[in-house]
């Protein structure tokens, strides 16, 4: 089992997409769009591979010299609850602590995940909204 940075338009990019639609788009009636992936060649991507196979992935996405939002979090359902998703979000973090210029993640969590990503030492910013037809809350968390 590995976490690895994905190239943007690869193979494996490919299977994030397949994972993402089935983990977060599909379960609320949406398809990823051609219009959706326009902006992904400017984001990074990162993956955990177990056998091969594509379990987890997240997607980081630039604002300002100093933060980063992180979106598209996913695990492969059978796996949900094994202890990925931590390990995914922390292997990243520490990549962005090592490489020592971001100092701050947002994200916009769902309703659902608040809990998973409190767990993590993210800390809700503000009023929910609604997104997607489903409610959200910024999170942040800042990088030592
Ligand atoms: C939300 C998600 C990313 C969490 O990943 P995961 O691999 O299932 O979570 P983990 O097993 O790593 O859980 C880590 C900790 O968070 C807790 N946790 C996990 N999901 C949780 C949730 N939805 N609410 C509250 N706590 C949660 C776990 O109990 C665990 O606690 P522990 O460290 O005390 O044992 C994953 O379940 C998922 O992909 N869900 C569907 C898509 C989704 O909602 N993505 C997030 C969009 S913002």
């Amino acid at each position: 089992m590995k976490l690895i940075e994905i190239e943007f338009g690869s193979n494996l990019y490919q299977e994030m997409l397949v994972l993402r639609d089935e983990m977060l788009r599909k379960p609320i009636g949406l398809e990823h769009s051609e219009a959706d992936l326009q902006k992904e060649p400017g984001y990074r991507h990162f993956g955990i591979l177990k056998n091969d196979e594509m379990i987890a992935c997240l997607m980081m996405v630039p604002h300002t010299n100093e933060l980063v939002q992180i979106r598209q979090m996913a695990v492969l359902d059978k796996l949900q609850g094994s202890g990925y998703g931590k390990l995914i979000m922390t292997g990243v973090e520490e990549i962005l602590s090592k490489e020592g210029r971001i100092k701050r993640i947002f994200l916009n969590a769902r309703g659902t995940a608040i809990g998973f990503y409190a767990k993590l030492g993210y800390t809700g910013v503000g009023d929910k909204f609604t997104e997607v037809g489903i409610p959200h809350l910024r999170m942040e968390k800042g990088i030592l």
